[in-house]
């Protein structure tokens, strides 16, 4: 089958490639594969479907043909403890992909620590690995999933597709993921480089709070065994959550956040 999918001109610039795959278990797996079979980086993993997507915290990820799911593939891209940031890099490059097909839209938004939601509900997912393989070089992939055609129905939180939400400057009629995979892929390359390895973590900071949900209202922690009430005060320089609480600020670096209800 010929693949429609094709990497958006500033990734082909800079000199990213391009694997198209119909069915898979994850993208995630496959880019792994790649890393831990000797690629030098740079390398997309697009598939058509997943039968063993998986999402944060080890839920599972649905993924049926007419989403997006491509994880993409870098070799030691910086020193390890910059690395968490790249989640921030592709959730911020994912966030405009999709301002370029709904617009520059106030009702897009980024959930820490990198759900895309419009209206509050879930529209993309990234899911971040790492590991060393053996000649001590880092593998990270980062895996995105963008509901373009549908979304689940069973999820414990609100979710939409790209399908229900008008958009604008489509280009003609081919699938929406094949379009949405190429602003992607330029999205990205275009704020790796503007991370520079971490140098200019802060730049991505600053784009990500613009796109920030819930940022000083009263949020919800939710993690394994414990809940924590606070105000969502701001993201630090490593890109964890600052909760204020009555006890003082609290500095989170996993979980899931919830909002919660107006008293
Ligand atoms: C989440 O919100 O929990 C993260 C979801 C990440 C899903 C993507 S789809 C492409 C890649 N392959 C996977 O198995 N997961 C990621």
């Amino acid at each position: 089958m010929v693949s429609l999918f094709e990497l958006g001109e500033t990734a082909l610039a800079q000199n990213f490639r391009l694997v198209h795959l119909e069915k898979v278990s994850s993208t995630n797996d496959e880019a792994l594969k790649h890393g831990l079979a000797g690629e030098a980086g740079r390398l997309w993993v697009v598939a058509d479907e997943q039968v063993g997507g998986r999402g944060r915290l080890g839920r599972v990820w649905s993924s049926p043909t007419g989403n997006l799911y491509a994880s993409v593939l870098l070799i030691d891209p910086a020193l390890p403890l910059h690395l968490p940031e790249l989640g921030f890099v592709a959730g911020v490059a994912a966030a405009e992909a999709v301002g370029a097909l709904v617009g520059d839209n106030p009702r897009l938004g980024i959930k820490w620590p990198n759900d895309l939601l419009f209206d509050g509900a879930k529209l993309a997912g990234i899911l971040l690995e790492t590991t060393v393989r053996p000649d001590g070089k880092r593998i990270c992939v980062i895996g995105i999933g963008v509901n373009c055609d549908s979304n689940p129905l069973d999820t414990p939180y609100p979710a939409t597709a790209l399908a229900k939400i008008p958009s604008i400057g489509g280009e003609g009629s081919e699938p929406r993921a094949v379009t949405m995979f190429r602003h992607l892929s330029s999205c990205f390359a275009a704020w790796l480089e503007v991370w520079a390895e971490g140098k200019n973590f802060a730049q991505i900071r600053a784009k990500w709070l613009k796109y920030a949900a819930h940022l000083g209202q009263s949020i919800t922690i939710a993690r394994q065994n414990e809940r924590i009430e606070g105000i969502f005060k701001t993201i630090d320089s490593q890109g964890r959550l600052i909760l204020a609480g009555p006890q003082g600020e609290k500095v989170i670096e996993a979980g899931d956040v919830f909002l919660n209800a107006p008293p």
